[in-house]
């Protein structure tokens, strides 16, 4: 007998899939998106509703880059989570998005010079591996200061800056924490050999300008457990003067580096800026080998669309997909994909705007989709 499911596509996005301990009913991840909407470092109310509009029964979200100290903040109006006042604000966040039956992560995050001396306490100057300054870009609407290099003996306190954001976000009721290693941030800053011009044993060959996201890695795990760690890494990208030299083996000596964890849940790689073939964009495809080398779940994120993600469960070329802009302008983007329904476009000018609603909570689900909107009963 022919059952009517039979006739259904399959759609490889939409299977499930076992992410260490969590039991996930699909691959389509939210992208950690950072949205300017944490008035004073603490999350508020209206995130709760963001938030929970994206989740679905075993769907995994990844929370926006939240600062792990006084020091990480390089944009206005976004979450921390070393003080117990942002510790609480995060809870009914938290528990809005288990409600759901989601799986939440928290990125955990320094933006080291990627910041301005107005946007840290006292003035002072933003920290780095470095004291050398991102040069400006005239089309930037933010020129960033000259940072301070770290003194040897001072990277220790940053290390346990993430070793307490992590165990506060557990506290929090976080499933699970993401580093923060890519697109040009603290801990990039000394991996990438064109923002590190140390001399110390934080410098120098790849071992040591790896050293301090190992020790990062390595405080979090010890905190938290590897089964609650994952990190996301952009070897290929070249965001705010971060480059390297070598990326294919910055990103096998990292993904060597979270193999020493066992059960470290996930590897979350940025592809490199899309390429132009043929006049058409496209994916340029570059993480295999790093699939190939890590052992836990790898997500791939940057540019994926419902064909594009598709196609790289289906290849085994990644294990889950995140999606940035199409989530973020699509709540239910998993329930459209699954029908292969229409997306909404997203409206660039309110990513970083401050409204509590306008660009956040006002995209609007499906039509058909009477009761998602605040009760969620979608799967
Ligand atoms: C508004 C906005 C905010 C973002 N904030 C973050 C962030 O906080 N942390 C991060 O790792 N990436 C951040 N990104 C990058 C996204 O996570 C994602 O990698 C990027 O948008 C590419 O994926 P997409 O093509 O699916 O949008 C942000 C991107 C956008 C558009």
């Amino acid at each position: 007998m022919v059952h009517q499911e039979a006739a259904k596509e399959v759609v490889p996005l939409m299977t499930p899939y076992k992410m260490g301990q969590f039991q996930l009913s699909h691959r389509v991840v939210l992208a950690p998106l950072t949205r300017c909407r944490s008035y004073g470092n603490v999350p508020q109310p209206h995130a709760a509703l963001y938030y929970a509009q994206r989740a679905t029964k075993g769907g995994l979200l990844i929370a926006e880059a939240t600062g792990v100290s006084t020091t990480a903040q390089g944009y206005p109006e976004t979450p921390g989570i070393w003080t117990p006042e942002q510790v609480e604000a995060w809870k009914p966040i938290v528990d809005a998005v288990h409600r759901k039956g989601g799986i939440f992560f928290c990125q955990i995050w320094h933006v080291g010079r990627v910041s301005t001396n107005e946007l840290q306490s006292g003035g002072l100057a933003p920290i780095s591996s470095t004291d050398r300054q991102i040069s400006p870009d005239p089309e930037s609407w933010t020129v960033y200061s000259k940072p301070r290099r770290l003194g040897t003996e001072e990277i220790r306190g940053v290390v346990d800056d993430f070793r307490r954001a992590a165990r506060n976000a557990i506290e929090a009721g976080f499933d699970g924490v993401e580093i923060h290693g890519a697109h040009g941030y603290l801990l990039e800053q000394f991996m990438k050999d064109s923002s590190n011009d140390r001399t110390d044993e934080y410098g120098g060959s790849l071992e040591n300008r790896c050293r301090f996201a190992v020790e990062v890695i390595d405080a979090v795990v010890g905190e938290v457990g590897a089964h609650r760690v994952g990190i996301r890494l952009s070897p290929f990208v070249d965001y705010m003067d971060c480059v390297d030299s070598d990326p294919v083996a910055l990103g096998n000596y990292m993904i060597q580096q979270l193999n020493r964890h066992e059960g470290f849940v996930y590897c979350h790689m940025v592809e490199p800026r899309m390429a132009i073939v043929d006049g058409r964009r496209q994916i340029p495809h570059r993480l295999l080998p790093f699939r190939k080398a890590f052992n836990g779940t790898f997500i791939a994120a940057g540019g994926y669309d419902r064909e594009e993600g598709n196609k790289v469960v289906a290849e085994g070329y990644a294990d889950l997909v995140a999606y940035g802009r199409l989530f973020l302008a699509n709540p239910d983007l998993p329930r459209r994909f699954e029908l292969g329904a229409p997306l909404n476009k997203y409206d660039r000018s309110t990513f970083y705007i401050q409204d509590p609603v306008v660009g956040y909570t006002d995209y609007p689900f499906l039509e058909d989709d009477s009761n998602s909107k605040e009760s969620g009963t979608q799967a």
